[in-house]
């Protein structure tokens, strides 16, 4: 048996908490070290109950990365470059990893996506950008199973996918200076990312269908409204009446396949504004005579609590990330970290990384998804439809900061 693979954590907030939920699902690994600001010590005593290692917590990241194999940037978006630097710096120093992970987004300009490729290069580091969505066992399976179909009839040609809940659980995601924008920033690169995935002609690559043109709309309809707003001042420090971020993006983005010339159509939908039960991922896709359809709030498990037992209930998200809700008929995930794909694509980046080659998803990969996401904002705040086929168009956004991540979001919500 080779040794487990020593994973570092930067950050030790949501996301890599969830991130050990779905570790405890794969093999040759071990959380070994955690550095962030807050957080740490917590993580690492989970993760010790939870037999997923000993983890040792660093006071920065340089220590970190001399002491583990992998290390996983789990921390905000603000502090992507600043994180790579440090970490490059350290390997320039002697560390010596076999990859680096990043979640998502990988940069919130295309010139931040760019800069954290060049770094990885520059240490000649093997990447892998985790973008979950893209190995949903659902999505998967319904490729597969829809594999021989697509040979006799053809390729899908029009998903329609969707990440919507209630707002995110930190004040920095709120905060378009800071996290790169609003929903489409944060939730758009998913779906633009599956959308494109799952139309893509199976065997063929991860970029294969080449983007072509990018509509898109953005609006505040609910956070920006008087008392919503005071409760996002209230409760994250944000002030939406100065410094407002879109809470609803939508917008289509147009794809050739370079071999046949056919075009398809990928739609995305994403709000903060989702009064539902809690987070709902719903993708679905269309093929000549053949469909699928995925909706992860419907779950074999349903649970009715009333009123009268409710009070026994301290924390709704027990049932779903984002609950709302802790009565009444409620949907409940029992394996969400399995379900949202985050077991899957540890399990790719750390087997890519033993073998000495980049995760199926690497950070170039991710580049493009920002460049998509910058499309759109693009798209929106000019109300036009962007050429993504136009060499100036592709060069200015090279350089394209959305209005609404500048803060100056009240002149186009
Ligand atoms: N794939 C998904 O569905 C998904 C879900 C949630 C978050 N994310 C992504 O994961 C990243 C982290 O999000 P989160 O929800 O865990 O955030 P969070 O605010 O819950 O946790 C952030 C963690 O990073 C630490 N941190 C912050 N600044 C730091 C610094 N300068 N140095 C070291 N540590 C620092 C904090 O102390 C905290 O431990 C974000 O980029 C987000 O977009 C992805």
């Amino acid at each position: 048996m080779p040794k487990p693979l020593k994973l570092g954590l930067v950050g030790a907030g949501f996301v890599a908490r969830f991130h050990c939920i779905g570790l405890k699902q794969v093999r040759g690994v071990e959380v070994a070290g955690i550095t962030a600001l807050k957080g740490a010590e917590a993580l690492a005593q989970s993760a010790k109950e939870w037999g997923l290692g000993e983890p040792v917590v660093y006071p920065s990241i340089a220590e970190l990365a001399g002491n583990v194999d992998v290390v996983a940037l789990f921390a905000p978006n603000f502090a992507r470059v600043a994180m790579m630097e440090e970490l490059v710096g350290a390997v320039k120093a002697g560390a010596v990893l076999k990859g680096v992970i990043c979640e998502k987004p990988l940069g919130r300009t295309v010139a931040e996506a760019r800069r954290l490729v060049e770094l990885a290069r520059s240490a000649a580091l093997r990447t892998a950008y985790f973008e979950n969505q893209i190995f949903m066992k659902p999505i998967r399976a319904a490729l597969a199973q829809l594999e021989p179909v697509q040979k006799a009839m053809g390729p899908l040609s029009l998903t329609r996918s969707s990440e919507e809940h209630g707002g995110p659980h930190e004040g920095w995601f709120w905060d378009p200076t800071k996290q790169g924008g609003g929903v489409l920033n944060d939730m758009g690169c998913h779906s633009i990312a599956v959308g494109w995935y799952a139309l893509t002609p199976r065997g063929k690559s991860i970029t294969f269908l080449q983007p072509q043109s990018v509509s898109a709309e953005v609006a505040l309809l609910k956070w920006g409204q008087p008392s919503w707003r005071a409760k996002l001042l209230k409760d994250r420090g944000v002030d939406y009446s100065k410094v407002p971020a879109e809470d609803f993006a939508t917008g289509m983005i147009t794809y050739k396949n370079p071999e046949t010339g056919q075009k398809v159509k990928a739609q995305f939908t994403n709000s903060w504004m989702f009064d539902k039960q809690g987070l709902r991922l719903f993708m679905d896709g269309m093929g000549p005579g053949y469909a699928f359809e995925v909706n992860t709030l419907v779950s074999p498990l349903n649970i009715f609590i009333g009123d009268a037992a409710a009070e026994a209930i301290k924390d709704a998200e027990t049932a779903l990330e984002k609950a709302t809700a802790t009565r009444g008929l409620l949907a409940v995930q029992p394996n969400e970290a399995d379900l949202y794909g985050y077991t899957d694509e540890n399990e790719d980046a750390l087997a890519a990384f033993n073998q000495g080659k980049d995760g199926q998803l690497p950070w170039s990969y991710g580049l493009e998804i920002t460049r998509l996401v910058i499309a759109s904002y693009m798209a929106a705040e000019t109300r036009k439809t962007v050429d993504l086929t136009d060499p100036a168009t592709v060069k200015a956004l090279e350089t394209y900061v959305p209005l609404i991540a500048q803060g100056r979001g009240a002149e186009v919500l």
